[in-house]
Formats: C-alpha cells, sequence, structure tokens
C-alpha cells in the first residue's frame, strides 16, 4: 500500500517534469499502480486506517507524486448525496471556460507539507478527454466530461502535476475577476 513517505515532496525536482502518455491498452503495472492510488485516497479518508498509518487525507493523487512520470492521476471526492471517482489516465483539457474561480482558503497538496496563503486560479468548468480506468468493471473507458466547480479545481490541480506544475508556482493575493468556487 502506498504510504506517505512514498510520497515525494515539493523540492524534489520529479515533481517539476512533465509526465509522459501512457501506452493503450494499460499495462498490468499500470493497472495496479491506478488501483494503489485509488486506494490510498480511500485509506485517507478513513479515520481508522488514516490514524494507523499516519496518512494525511487527500481528494487527489497523481503518479509524478509517487515519482512516476505517466499521465495518470486518482480523484476521489466523497459528498452526501454522492461520490466521485475517476482515475484518468493520458487527460487532456479540450474546453475551458472564461470564467475564473478558487478555492475560497486556497489549495492543498500531498506533496506540500508547510503551510501556504495564497489563492490560485482555476477555470470554472473545463472538458476532460482521455481515458477512465473503472475499477469496478475493470475497464478502460473512453471519456469526455465536464467538470466544474470544486471538483473541476481538483481536476486541475492534479492535471498541474502531470505537467509538473505544484499549486503553488501560481499563488496569489487576489485574482481579479475570479469568485470563490461553490462547494459542488
Ligand atoms: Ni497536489
Amino acid at each position: 500500500m502506498i504510504l506517505m513517505k512514498d510520497i515525494i515532496r515539493e523540492g524534489n525536482k520529479k515533481l517539476e517534469n512533465k509526465a509522459l502518455f501512457v501506452t493503450i491498452p494499460l499495462k498490468l503495472k499500470d493497472i495496479k499502480l491506478i488501483r494503489e492510488m485509488n486506494d490510498f485516497l480511500k485509506n485517507s479518508q478513513d479515520e481508522e486506517i488514516r490514524s494507523k498509518y499516519k496518512l494525511r487525507s487527500g481528494v487527489g493523487l497523481a503518479a509524478p507524486q509517487l515519482g512516476i512520470p505517466k499521465r495518470i492521476c486518482a480523484i476521489y471526492l466523497v459528498f452526501p448525496d454522492k461520490t466521485i471517482e475517476y482515475n484518468l489516465v493520458n487527460p487532456i483539457i479540450t474546453k475551458k471556460s472564461t470564467e475564473l474561480i478558487y478555492l475560497e482558503n486556497g489549495e492543498g497538496c500531498l506533496s506540500v507539507d508547510r503551510e501556504t496563503t495564497g489563492i490560485t486560479p482555476r477555470y470554472r468548468a473545463i472538458t476532460v478527454s482521455g481515458f477512465n480506468y473503472n475499477l469496478s468493471t475493470n475497464l478502460l473507458e473512453e471519456i469526455e466530461i465536464e467538470f466544474s466547480e470544486y471538483v473541476s479545481i481538483v481536476v486541475q490541480h492534479e492535471l498541474d502535476h502531470l505537467d509538473g506544475i505544484l499549486f503553488t508556482k501560481k499563488m496569489f493575493k487576489t485574482i481579479p475577476n475570479a469568485r470563490a468556487s461553490e462547494m459542488i
């Protein structure tokens, strides 16, 4: 299982590299990686497992954060009325809104241990094409999905990791013409 020691931190040059597109169909080791990344996020949101293994709670994890330069990221968000779970492979933003939003209290990252102050501009909505590995069916699905508001911020944060960009590289005191995101 993935533990905090497996996640590389700010300052490690591997977090600054552009990750490579993954070959399709997926290799077994890529599927294994996806499963482990998804497990980590679920474990990190389970109070008992989190405290037992001293995990930091996370809603997204990208392969480069494990030192693996592949365009794979996992997202796991539990809301009162629904769960949003994606294991994105080779995701590409094909559309983006002109409106900008930001997370009111600033973003956080499993690769950034320090407290940060500042807000990070994100598109209010994006459309992402590529693939999603569905862990319940074990199928790689071709996708085109629109994300908006908070979920869109999480996806953009993860996609930035695939391009070697940490949110700390784009933190501002204020962003003109942007508003705080809605939580869903
Ligand atoms: Ni991050």
